[in-house]
């Protein structure tokens, strides 16, 4: 199987990107699956922190395990906003190839600090880190307020925070948010393309629900190689099942409501997939 290095690398060269999709129950994560199967297309699955402890990260990882060596198709495991050193030092034990550090709340130099353990900890088991620096606000839950503006870092200092950390993803802020709000966010691609020019790393856009897709491929198109999705995924998986329970409010046998809202987060991922591969 090619390594999740490889397939950013090759993301990179042609201009697409992959997603992560965010799960804390079974049939979203058979959904997800399903979706890479359907499409032959790598992707990351990926547990937040409350997604982690509720689904468990052994679980997480032995179902991830079972289902790519079933599948045949790469399918790889990110803790998603570690801001714990701990807790992604235990993920990285466990077996997920790849962890997000997410120092957005701390100070540059304590980022960078912290940063770094976590970088000399996953490089000896090969697992790829990610680490964020300008915070990306929201969380993913659909909301009627007008969206909030982030406070976009200077690009100098996210570049300074790449070279002392020695991370291998930036979470960058362009202008994205956790989260479907009234209005889509306004993006800043041109963030992406000022970031590589002044260094070489693999751009994550995270609050990928929400954008308009043009603004999606643009990112792309100037460097974005994984694109996170969650509240979207969420989303399908609740109508699914509020569609069930109005047609049908006698039913309770779970195998017979949950197949609904798995096939429906494999709808939205193959919607997904298509957009960040741009064909
Ligand atoms: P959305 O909920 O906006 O899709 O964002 C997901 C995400 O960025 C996870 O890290």
């Amino acid at each position: 199987m090619k390594t999740l290095k490889k397939i950013f690398e090759d993301a990179m060269k042609n201009k697409y990107a992959i997603g992560q999709f965010n799960f804390s129950s079974l049939e979203q994560l058979q959904g997800i699956v399903m979706a890479g199967e359907k499409t032959n297309t790598p992707l990351i699955c990926g547990t937040s922190s409350g997604e982690s402890d509720f689904f468990g990260m052994e679980e997480a990882v032995a179902c991830v395990k079972i289902m790519r060596e079933r599948s045949g198709v790469p399918i790889f495991l990110n803790l998603d906003h570690g801001k714990n050193v701990e807790k992604i030092k235990k993920a990285v034990d466990l077996g997920y190839d790849m962890v997000h550090f997410d120092g957005s709340k701390m100070s540059l130099q304590e980022s960078i600090e912290k940063a770094k353990e976590v970088v000399s900890y996953a490089k000896e088991k090969n697992v790829i880190v990610e680490g964020e620096i300008s915070e990306i606000k929201g969380s993913s839950t659909f909301s009627d307020k007008a969206i909030e503006k982030s406070d976009l870092k200077d690009i100098e200092e996210v570049v300074d925070f790449i070279k002392e950390s020695g991370i291998d993803c930036i979470a960058l802020d362009v202008g994205s948010i956790h989260g479907v709000y009234r209005d889509n966010p306004e993006i800043k691609p041109e963030r992406v393309s000022e970031l590589l020019e002044k260094i070489s790393c693999f751009v994550v856009l995270h609050g990928g629900s929400g954008i308009l897709d043009e603004d999606v491929r643009k990112v792309i198109s100037s460097g974005v190689v994984k694109v996170n999705i969650n509240t979207e995924l969420r989303f399908a998986w609740k109508k699914a099942i509020e569609g069930k329970m109005k047609k049908d409010p006698t039913e309770i046998v779970p195998y017979k409501i949950l197949p609904l809202a798995r096939d429906a987060v494999c709808k939205k991922v193959i919607e997904k997939i298509t957009l960040f591969k741009g064909k």
